[in-house]
Order: structure tokens, then C-alpha cells, then sequence
């Protein structure tokens, strides 16, 4: 029987090396992710702070299975955003881990470069990157996804509450989101009772900054707020969300930050009809 499979040209693949040198030439990467030959790209003599190496890993242990578990335990056949991806280690990790589509995005170019290097030396073909700020997402143009990440970006955002409610609109049953909380010292336990924000001007980056790995979209002076816990419930329930369920910490050697507060990760559903097993911890309707 005639091949009706159109011919289509094996990608060039990088050898040890080239992938190597190109690893270095982009380093350092916000996020370790294990590449062909034995690679990462953890680059330990480009590398500006240990989250670089710690923070994919951290989070997997942490939020990983009571992300699948809202998801009915597997991401098989699911559609998958992850907002402000930076190099695309957890994109990679949805993608690997059996999600028909992935979808990161993120505002800056360099970013999407490391993203692209990876994804053509991880070789997944579920898998795509856009140079895109979140606000420019729209339903009509990328669907409808059962899963988003937020991670690492409420607390960046001039406009949180309109980037929320714009992010909702494209998830049609669970967003993840991971970010730093607002910590008073003392009186922290007594404030957590209202919603608030703490607004921080935060100075614009240049090169030599030790954030750069996940700052360098930000040269200016920067204004951003960090909520606290109830606040981030709060904000998620505003934005369509049922289900909202803040995680414990339970597993050893997080970043202190997870421990001591400063940073936590929320699970939110809606439409939770299509999973009526799932019972978080905070049910507002
Ligand atoms: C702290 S990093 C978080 C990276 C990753 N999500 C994580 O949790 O490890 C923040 C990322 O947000 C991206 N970013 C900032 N503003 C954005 C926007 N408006 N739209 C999309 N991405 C944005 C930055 O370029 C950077 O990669």
C-alpha cells in the first residue's frame, strides 16, 4: 500500500557539543532541565543564584501531585498553559509527563530562546514556546486550556487582579499558581485574616544583576504587590474559581521560603463537575 505520510526531513540534531557550547552561550537558565547526552541547563560556572539549580525540582515535590490529582490523576490527553515559562522547565515537565498540548509564553525573547533550544534538543513535538505578554492571551485566538501554571508571576504584575481575571478566561478547570506572599513580621497571623497587597517599587535590572535569570524583561523601576494568603483566595474566587486549596509545605529540603510563608502554591478549580472526587480545602460556592 502506497505511504500517503508526507516526507518529512529528520531535524538536524545537535551533536554533544554544539548543544553544549549552545547551552553556554545562553546560560545561565532559570531552571535545571536534564537534556540529551547527560546535559542540563544548570550551567554551575555561569550560574548567578542556587534556585537556578533548586527551583524546578522544588516545586515538582511540592505542588506536583496534588496538581495531577486535580487533574483526575493524569495529564493524558490535556491541554496545557504555562504563563511567564521563562527557559520552559516546567512546560518540558507537562509535556514529558503526557499532556496532548503545551503551551509557554513569556514576554521576554531571550527566554523563548532558551525555551526553543530545549525544546528542539527534548525532541517533543507537544510542545510550543511564544514570545507573548500574558495580557495579549485570548481565548479566541489560543482555546480553552484544563490546566494553567502561574508560577512566579502574580507577584510581578502592575495589574494583578486584570491579568487574573484574563488568565481565567482561557482556564476551563485548573490553575496552579505559585507566588511570593506578603509577610509582615509579628503580625503576620493577625493581618492574614483580610485580604491585602503589599506594593513594592522594585529598581529596574541591567546584566550584571544576580536576578537576571528571571528579571531581564524589567529595566525600569517596577511596581509590584505582593498579596497575602487571603488575598490570593480571595482574587481566585473574583476570578471564577470555585475550589481553592492553599498547599502545605510537607516535603523536606523546599527553599526556607515555603517553610517560613514568604511563598506558596495555590490550586484553584472550576467546572468542578468534571472531577467530583477532588475536594479541596476551601469551597466558596
Ligand atoms: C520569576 S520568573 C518565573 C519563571 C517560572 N514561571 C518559574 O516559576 O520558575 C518571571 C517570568 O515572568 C516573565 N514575565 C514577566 N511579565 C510577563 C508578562 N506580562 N507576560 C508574560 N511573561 C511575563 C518574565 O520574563 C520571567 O520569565
Amino acid at each position: 500500500m502506497k505511504n500517503l505520510q508526507p516526507s518529512i526531513p529528520p531535524t538536524e540534531k545537535k551533536t554533544k557539543s554544539e548543544l553544549q557550547a549552545a547551552v553556554e552561550r545562553l546560560a545561565p537558565f532559570h531552571h535545571a532541565i536534564d537534556l540529551p547526552y547527560g546535559l542540563s541547563t544548570y550551567v554551575p560556572t555561569a550560574s548567578r543564584q542556587d534556585r537556578e539549580r533548586t527551583r524546578m525540582q522544588n516545586l515538582i515535590d511540592h505542588a506536583w501531585p496534588s496538581i495531577l490529582s486535580a487533574c483526575g490523576g493524569s495529564l493524558a490527553g490535556k491541554r496545557v498553559l504555562d504563563v511567564a515559562c521563562n527557559c520552559g522547565g516546567f512546560s518540558v515537565h507537562a509535556a514529558r509527563a503526557g499532556a496532548s498540548y503545551v503551551l509557554g509564553i513569556d514576554i521576554d525573547p531571550h527566554y523563548i530562546e532558551q525555551a526553543n533550544l530545549v525544546k528542539e534538543a527534548v525532541d517533543l513535538h507537544n510542545l510550543d514556546f511564544q514570545q507573548l505578554d500574558l495580557m495579549e492571551l485570548d481565548p479566541s485566538k489560543h482555546g480553552a486550556f484544563d490546566l494553567v501554571l502561574f508560577f512566579g508571576i502574580l507577584y510581578h504584575l502592575e495589574n494583578p487582579v486584570l491579568s487574573l481575571k484574563r488568565i481565567s478566561a482561557l482556564a476551563s478547570n485548573v490553575l496552579a499558581v505559585d507566588t511570593t506572599l506578603m509577610k509582615v513580621p509579628i503580625i503576620n497571623r493577625i493581618l492574614d485574616r483580610w485580604p491585602m497587597w503589599h506594593m513594592r517599587r522594585v529598581a529596574g535590572v541591567d546584566s550584571a544583576a544576580s536576578n537576571i535569570t528571571t528579571s531581564r524583561w524589567r529595566p525600569e523601576e517596577f511596581c509590584q504587590f505582593s498579596p497575602n494568603s487571603r488575598a490570593v483566595i480571595s482574587l481566585l474566587e473574583y476570578s471564577g474559581f470555585t475550589d481553592i486549596e492553599r498547599l502545605k509545605p510537607t516535603v523536606t529540603g523546599l527553599e526556607k521560603r515555603y517553610y517560613n510563608g514568604r511563598r506558596a502554591t495555590f490550586i484553584a478549580i472550576k467546572n468542578r463537575g468534571s472531577y467530583p472526587g477532588i475536594r479541596l480545602a476551601h469551597r466558596s460556592r
